[in-house]
C-alpha cells in the first residue's frame, strides 16, 4: 500500500509517498481501507511547523477520513468487515467532558495520522458513519463538523449568530446554525465568497478587507444590538471586534487563531455585557456522531472547495494555504 509521510516541517517542508506492506490489525483494532481524507487549518500548521514539534518523525498526516472496515482484530464486537466508518480526532476522548487524559491522543500529530490506504485504529477510535451520508461527506467531518456542532448547538432560538471566515468550521457553522432556524451573519476576505455563502443560507455577509470595522457592520445589521452568539474563528486579531459585536448576555464560542494567540485584550466589554466566553476544543466521539446525525438528519451538504487524488495529495495543502471556502477533500 501507499501513505504519505511529511519528512520534514517549517519553511523547507517535505511530504513524501511510500510503498509500504498494509498493516495488520491487532486485538481491538480493525483495518480501514481509506476511501476519502479531509484537511483542516491545523494540518496547514503541523506541515509549516507552527504547532510545535511531532512526537514521532517521519509522521503520517491528517486526522480525517473515511473507509470500509475490511478486517476486525480479536475482541472487536461492535464493527465488522463492511462497516463503513470515519476517524475520530481525539482517540482517548469516547464521550464526557473535557479532560487532562485527552491530550496526546490526537492522530495526525501526537499520532501517526491517516494519510495511507489502510489504517490500522481501535474499534472504538472510529465512529459509524450514518447511512446517507457518502465517504467523501463522512470524511469532513470528524474536525470541522464536530468543532462548529459542539460550538453552536447550545444557541438560544431565534439567535443572531456571527461566524468568521469561510473555511470548514465556519460554514459547518453557518449550514448547522441555519438548520436551527437561527439568523446568521458570514464575515469573509472575499465578496465572491459572501454571495456564495448567502446561495447556501446565510442572511447576511461582511467583507472584513473592504470592512475592517466588521463590528460596526453587525451593530448595524442588529439595530445596534449586536449578534447573540460569535463563532470566533481568528483569535487575536478579531478578538476584540468580537467583543464590540456581541450582544449583551451574548457567547463567544473561541476556537479559532487564524491571526493568532495572544494579543492585548480590553476585557472591559466582555464585563458590562455579562457576557460569556465559551473554548471549544473540537469534541469526543459521542458528539461526532450527534453532529453527524445532525447533518444527515438537516439534509446538510458539507461544503467541498475541492478535491485532490491521493497520488497528488500535496496539492490539497496548496489549497488549504490559498483560504478555502469550505473543506479540502482528498480521494483515493
Ligand atoms: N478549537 C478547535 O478544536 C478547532 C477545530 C478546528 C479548527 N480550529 C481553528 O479554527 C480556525 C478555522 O479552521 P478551519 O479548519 O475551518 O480553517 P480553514 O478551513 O483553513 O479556513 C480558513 C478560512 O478562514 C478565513 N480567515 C482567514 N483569516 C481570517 C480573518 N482574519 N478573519 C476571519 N476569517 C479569516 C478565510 O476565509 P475568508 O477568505 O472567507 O475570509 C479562510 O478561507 C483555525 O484557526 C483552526 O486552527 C480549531
Amino acid at each position: 500500500m501507499q501513505r504519505w509521510l511529511i519528512t520534514q516541517i517549517g519553511a523547507e517542508h517535505k511530504l513524501e509517498r511510500q510503498d509500504v506492506p498494509a498493516p495488520s490489525p491487532g486485538p481491538g483494532e480493525v483495518l480501514v481501507r481509506m476511501h476519502a481524507w479531509s484537511l483542516n487549518y491545523r494540518d496547514l500548521m503541523i506541515l509549516r511547523g507552527e504547532y510545535g514539534a511531532p512526537k514521532h518523525m517521519p509522521l503520517v498526516p491528517l486526522s480525517d477520513g473515511a473507509g470500509e472496515v475490511i478486517v476486525c482484530g480479536a475482541g472487536v464486537t461492535t464493527l465488522k468487515p463492511g462497516s463503513r466508518v470515519m476517524t475520530t480526532l481525539f482517540q482517548g476522548w469516547l464521550e464526557g467532558p473535557f479532560h487532562a487524559g485527552v491530550y496526546g491522543t490526537d492522530i495526525g500529530f501526537s499520532l501517526p495520522g491517516v494519510l495511507s490506504e489502510y489504517v490500522c485504529l481501535p474499534g472504538q477510535g472510529v465512529a459509524d458513519i450514518p447511512d446517507g451520508l457518502s465517504f467523501q461527506a463522512a470524511a469532513t467531518l470528524p474536525v470541522a463538523a464536530l468543532t462548529a456542532y459542539n460550538a453552536v448547538k447550545d444557541l438560544p432560538p431565534g439567535a443572531t449568530m456571527v461566524t468568521l471566515g469561510t473555511g470548514g468550521v465556519s460554514l459547518f457553522a453557518m449550514q448547522i446554525a441555519k438548520s436551527l432556524g437561527n439568523r446568521v451573519i458570514v464575515t469573509s476576505s472575499s465578496d465572491d465568497k459572501l454571495a456564495r455563502a448567502k446561495q447556501l443560507g446565510a442572511d447576511e455577509g461582511i467583507n472584513y478587507v473592504t470592512h475592517p470595522e466588521w463590528d460596526h457592520e453587525v451593530l448595524r445589521l442588529t439595530s445596534g444590538r449586536g449578534a447573540d452568539w460569535i463563532v470566533e474563528n481568528g483569535g487575536a486579531k478579531t478578538f476584540q471586534r468580537s467583543l464590540a459585536a456581541l450582544a449583551p448576555t451574548g457567547r463567544i464560542s473561541l476556537l479559532g487563531r487564524l491571526t493568532g494567540i495572544t494579543n492585548g485584550v480590553n476585557l472591559q466589554p466582555l464585563v458590562y455585557k455579562a457576557a460569556s466566553v465559551r473554548g471549544i476544543f473540537a469534541g469526543n466521539r459521542q458528539e461526532l456522531l450527534e453532529a453527524a446525525t445532525v447533518i444527515e438528519r438537516a439534509g446538510i451538504e458539507p461544503v467541498i472547495d475541492s478535491t485532490h487524488n491521493f497520488a497528488n495529495a500535496p496539492q490539497a495543502w496548496n489549497a488549504l494555504a490559498k483560504g478555502p471556502f469550505g473543506k479540502v477533500v482528498i480521494t483515493a
